[in-house]
């Protein structure tokens, strides 16, 4: 067994100290698609989303309504498959990279670098879905966003923490429809 196994069972909160939280609920999967979608076109190259939450809790979901959003923009439209097992999918819509990443199989920290993915950091959007394998390869500047099962089955809660003020506007914008709660 890998020696670093250790570190990557489980669902571990990212602390964020001093962050800016920001907590919404989303009462359909349409809901949280319609906020990703409202997200979507105030991010720029050099943002990163990191999707906590437990299995199910609606990472992909998010991302997908996101990455479709952006494509949509474009005239363009592409499957979003879930990168469960490649780790990482990449989309161009024109103006971005969009890399969407699943890390939960991960097997060595080394393989984040060989993906690409630090570089994708400064360069692209980036959607990191159980971001606790970057450990120090995490951006400072990334927003967490942590999915919580909500009290229906369909009911999400979405706490946004970040550092960096550029969130805020980009959060706002997208927090303005009632439907986000
Ligand atoms: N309000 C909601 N927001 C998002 N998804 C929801 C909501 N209500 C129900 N769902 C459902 O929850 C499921 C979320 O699955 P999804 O694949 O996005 O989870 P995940 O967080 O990416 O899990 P994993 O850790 O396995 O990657 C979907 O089937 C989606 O339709
Ligand atoms: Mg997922």
């Amino acid at each position: 067994m890998n020696r670093l196994a250790g570190r990557f069972q489980g669902a571990k909160t990212l602390a964020m100290a001093d962050g800016i939280t920001r907590n919404l609920t989303f009462r359909t999967p349409q809901a949280t698609a319609d906020f990703a979608a409202r997200l979507a076109p105030a991010l720029c190259p050099g943002d990163t989303l990191l999707l906590e939450g437990p299995i199910g809790a609606g990472k992909t979901h998010f991302s997908r309504a996101l990455i479709q959003a952006r494509l949509r923009a474009a005239n363009m439209m592409e499957d979003v498959p879930s990168p469960t097992f490649t780790l990482v999918q990449t989309y161009d819509d024109g103006k971005t990279e969009i890399w969407h990443s699943d890390l939960y199989r991960l097997t060595h920290p080394d393989e984040i670098e060989e993906l690409g993915l630090t570089h994708a950091f400064a360069e692209a959007i980036c959607l990191v879905e159980w971001p606790d394998r970057l450990a120090d390869l995490t951006p400072e500047n990334a927003a967490l966003l942590t999915f919580l099962p909500g009290a229906e089955d369909d009911e999400r809660r979405l706490s946004i923490t970040y550092t960096d003020a550029k969130w805020s506007a980009k959060i706002d914008t997208a927090s303005e429809a009632p439907d986000a709660g």
